[in-house]
């Protein structure tokens, strides 16, 4: 079993996708083991998306990301980052899959809806900065 760090972003929390989205992960045979509805700071997103600081969509995306809930979940299953990556579909909803959630429901590179963790080392990362340090 594998964990990773899967964040419903407020495009998505705003829209009311939260049950279309929590559906498709359980259909798909993952355990949402940890959920916490909370507005991220400034601060926490500075921790979060350290590698993209430097990116010049950066402002936009931590001013979008702080601006309204997001959902942040712990997801367990066999592969479960790889997979999560897979229902999520590319960054870049017009890219995504026509069935895959950014595919469907995104907007645009910033406001695609959902977060998961693209790595082991990141997950254990993003794991422990959501439920252990925030
Ligand atoms: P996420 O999986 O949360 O990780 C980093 C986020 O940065 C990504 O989803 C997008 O929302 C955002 N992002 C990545 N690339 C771009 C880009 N080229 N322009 C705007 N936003 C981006």
């Amino acid at each position: 079993m594998e964990k990773t760090l899967v964040i419903i972003k407020p495009d998505g929390v705003k829209r009311g996708l939260i049950g279309n989205i929590i559906k498709r992960i359980e259909d798909k045979g993952y355990i949402i083991s940890a959920m916490m509805m909370k507005q991220l700071s400034k601060e926490q997103l500075d921790q979060h998306y350290e590698e993209h600081k430097n990116k010049t969509f950066y402002p936009s995306l931590v001013s979008y990301m702080s601006s309204g809930n997001s959902l942040i979940m712990i997801v367990e299953g066999v592969n479960a980052i790889k997979g999560m990556r897979k229902i999520m579909g590319a960054t870049d909803p017009i890219e995504a899959e026509p069935g895959s959630i950014r595919g469907m429901y995104g907007n645009n590179k910033t406001q695609n809806l959902i977060h998961g963790s693209d790595s082991l080392e990141s997950a254990e990362r993003e794991i422990n900065l959501f439920f252990n340090s925030f």
